[in-house]
């Protein structure tokens, strides 16, 4: 069954909530398996370079949406940690031509959001993933609320995940991850990957 790996950070847990309901949207696509992975659960290689971890788990996805919080308009040191990490995979573009796509939380409206999201794209054309944008127009019901085509962004104030970000936020998430669940079953049934 084509799978959607959602790999993200999130030091207080705004952006791993935000991660969730990606994977609800995606999951919750008739086909698609949707899996959620913490960039804590794939280690950096050791001196034999060996990915351990969930990496195999994330090399088989069909397709990886990134998710950082923002940190200083990019995306987070252990993020990066994670994006240096996939190196030896870069160097033999294993995941080229699997789909990718990206989101960021953060606390301003704004906050320079739109770094951390080319930051994610450029990320994904390294490896030679084929990127997915949002796709969701904004409306009166707060869908796409800030206003993003790269990437889905949410923004979350200093209250716990649990209530913040918004349901609008959620709601924009979901609808994301079902995006990316349908282009997925596209790209497998059209033969996908060379
Ligand atoms: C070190 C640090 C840097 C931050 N930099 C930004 C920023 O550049 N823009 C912004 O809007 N919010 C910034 N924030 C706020 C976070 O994006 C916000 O608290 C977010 O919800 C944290 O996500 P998390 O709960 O998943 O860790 C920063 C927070 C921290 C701790």
């Amino acid at each position: 069954m084509p799978t959607v790996a959602v790999v993200y950070h999130s030091d207080y847990g705004h952006t791993k909530v935000v991660a969730e309901s990606i994977a609800r949207g995606a999951g919750g696509v008739d086909g698609v398996e949707a899996v959620l992975i913490a960039v804590d659960e794939l280690p950096a290689p050791g001196p034999d370079r060996v990915l351990g971890g969930r990496w195999p788990e994330l090399d088989a996805a069909d397709a990886i949406i990134f998710g950082s919080p923002t940190y200083m308009g990019t995306v987070s040191a252990a993020f990066k940690r994670f994006m240096e990490s996939s190196g030896g995979i870069w160097y033999r573009q294993g995941w080229k031509d699997k789909l990718a796509a990206g989101f960021t939380n953060a606390g301003g409206l704004s906050g320079d959001k739109l770094s951390t999201l080319l930051d994610l794209a450029l990320f994904a054309s390294q490896h030679s993933m084929i990127w997915v944008s949002q796709g969701l127009f904004y409306d009166d019901e707060g869908i796409n609320r800030m206003g993003s085509w790269i990437g889905m962004m949410a923004q979350s104030t200093d209250d716990p995940p649990e209530v913040t970000p918004p349901p609008e936020d959620h709601k924009t998430a979901e609808l994301f991850g079902e995006r990316v669940a349908h282009a997925t079953l596209r790209w497998a049934r059209g033969g996908g990957r060379r």
